[in-house]
């Protein structure tokens, strides 16, 4: 059976009714990914919109993920926060996983800021990093599950979209200048997307090194790539939850509750790290 279709006017809806139930009209949207959506509940003046309440809006049901949508102030500036995400693997297709995105442009979202839990590839890193994501590899996408697929809207994007530059330079160099500022060593490296939900063998894990990739996680390169089709500018970073276990016969395992437990370590790095992008805003040219 062929997947629904979300059209532009099914985007203009959902947008529109976020517009009536907040007072704010930010241009900067963040996704919090699993374990830091407690970020949330410091937003300031917050207008809180349940998933379920938008119409055609996906649910995530994975622990960790609340599933609602806090618009206010952070850093004296206004935000549309994610408070969770849905994935692929929760059986949610390529076009409801981007849903949110397509919506968030229509409400006059410019530029998207995007964090996830992720497992650690590169022997460098340790559990409790944090990684810029300069470049990703959407390996669902390039052999077929590419949220891009199926008629294009030329309204919405072009039909073939440049990848080139995926996460933004001037933003980049901002959050590098923010970490420096705050004493944060900011890993950077690429992000490779698969759909999950099974963590990696060690077979895969040392595949995905030979790929080039220093992370690995279950969700963002949809959301990259349907938020560089309508134009947005990108800057995502991953929280490292694990280190990926790249033998076999080791004595480590790999578990969502090791996931969200980093992830408590990493909430105050994360925090840090995006109030001081928010709180030097002024110095990108937008
Ligand atoms: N693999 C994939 N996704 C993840 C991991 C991992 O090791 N850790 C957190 N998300």
């Amino acid at each position: 059976m062929k997947a629904k279709q979300f059209t532009r006017q099914d985007f203009q809806t959902a947008a529109d009714y976020i517009a009536q139930h907040t007072r704010h009209r930010p241009k900067i949207g963040l996704v919090l990914g699993s374990g830091f959506g407690e970020f949330a509940d410091s937003i300031q003046d917050a207008d809180i919109i349940p998933y379920a309440d938008i119409p055609h809006f996906p649910r995530s049901t994975v622990e960790g993920h609340k599933g609602r949508l806090v618009i206010g102030l952070l850093e004296a500036r206004e935000v549309l926060v994610m408070q969770g995400r849905v994935h692929f693997y929760e059986g949610f297709t390529m076009e409801e996983v981007t849903f949110p995105v397509r919506v968030m442009r229509a409400f006059g979202i410019q530029t998207l800021l995007l964090t996830n839990a992720a497992g650690g590839l590169n022997p460098d890193f340790r559990a409790g990093d944090i990684m810029m994501i300069e470049d990703q590899i959407n390996l669902l996408g390039i052999v077929g599950a590419n949220p891009l697929m199926g008629p294009n809207d030329p309204a919405l994007g072009p039909r073939f979209l440049d990848m080139s530059t995926p996460f933004d330079r001037e933003l980049r160099q901002l959050a590098l200048r923010v970490a420096q500022e705050i004493g944060l060593p900011l890993r950077r490296g690429v992000y490779v997307g698969l759909s999950g939900p099974a963590f990696e063998t060690p077979a895969e894990v040392r595949m995905l090194r030979h790929l080039g990739a220093d992370a690995t996680g279950m969700s963002t390169t949809n959301e990259v790539l349907a938020a560089r089709h309508g134009g947005m500018r990108v800057l995502a970073f991953s929280g490292i939850t694990n280190e990926a276990i790249d033998h076999i016969d080791s004595p480590r395992v790999t578990s969502h509750e090791e996931v969200l437990e980093t992830g408590k370590v990493l909430v105050p790095r994360m925090v840090a790290l995006l109030r001081g992008i928010l709180r030097r805003w002024d110095e990108v040219a937008l």
